[in-house]
């Protein structure tokens, strides 16, 4: 049995879920919780190597979705569980609901296979499953996303070059997950100010234990 808490933050491109994680961090640590910060794909030295080749290389969509997945496997089994079993907070910037956003939803890979992916790397029949307890889905407009994504003027990734469409059935993908598992999804209005978007969060954190 995990002692720590597992919270996922996901969205498209541009909503803002990245600049809300030292925050979140600093909130939990303020409540004498152990907080570790990570993300996907990434997390591990691996990781972070097929990260840079996952967004830079040209590759068969199911490759990606493969190499999203080893890179998840790794994560999990050498940095989350360990942290959730010391009981610490984990605070993961994407997880397995981006790989059905944007692999089945944008890319449009078989939901199935995608399925079957997460039973094996989640966990196996021994152990408890690696799921998240909370996942916080910064939901915007895509051309609002967009716009944010050119504002900042840096070069864009093999992701983010996908075109508008693309990133509209990620962004219903991600709703559609949110449907599906009300349990564990608050959506919030990544329109909304900083301020008002740091106040939903912390009543969520504090819903959820902190
Ligand atoms: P980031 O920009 O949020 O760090 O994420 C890097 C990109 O990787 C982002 O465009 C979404 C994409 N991605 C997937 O396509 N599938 C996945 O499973 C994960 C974790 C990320």
């Amino acid at each position: 049995m995990n002692k720590g808490k597992l919270l996922t933050l996901e969205g498209i491109d541009g909503s803002g879920k990245s600049s809300h994680v030292a925050w979140i961090a600093d909130f939990l640590r303020s409540r004498e919780k152990a907080v570790l910060s990570t993300r996907e794909p990434g997390g591990t030295k691996l990781g972070e190597w097929l990260r840079e080749q996952l967004l830079t290389l040209p590759m068969h969509p199911e490759t990606e979705l493969l190499l999203m997945f080893a890179a998840r496997k790794e994560h999990i089994a050498e940095v989350i569980l360990p942290a959730l079993e010391r009981g610490e907070w984990v605070i993961c910037d994407r997880f397995s609901d981006a790989s059905h956003a944007y692999q089945g939803g944008g890319k449009g890979l078989n939901h199935r296979r995608l399925v079957e992916l997460e039973l094996w790397v989640h966990g196996d029949e021994s152990s408890q499953p690696c799921e998240p307890d909370l996942t916080l889905l910064f939901d915007v407009p895509c051309e609002v996303a967009r716009e944010r994504i050119a504002l900042a003027g840096r070069h864009l990734d093999r992701f983010e070059q996908e075109d508008a469409q693309f990133h509209d059935r990620v962004r219903h993908a991600y709703l559609e997950r949110a449907r599906k598992f009300p349990e564990r999804f608050r959506i919030l209005d990544g329109q909304k100010t900083l301020e008002a978007i740091r106040e939903e969060i912390a009543a969520l954190l504090t819903e959820a234990g902190a």
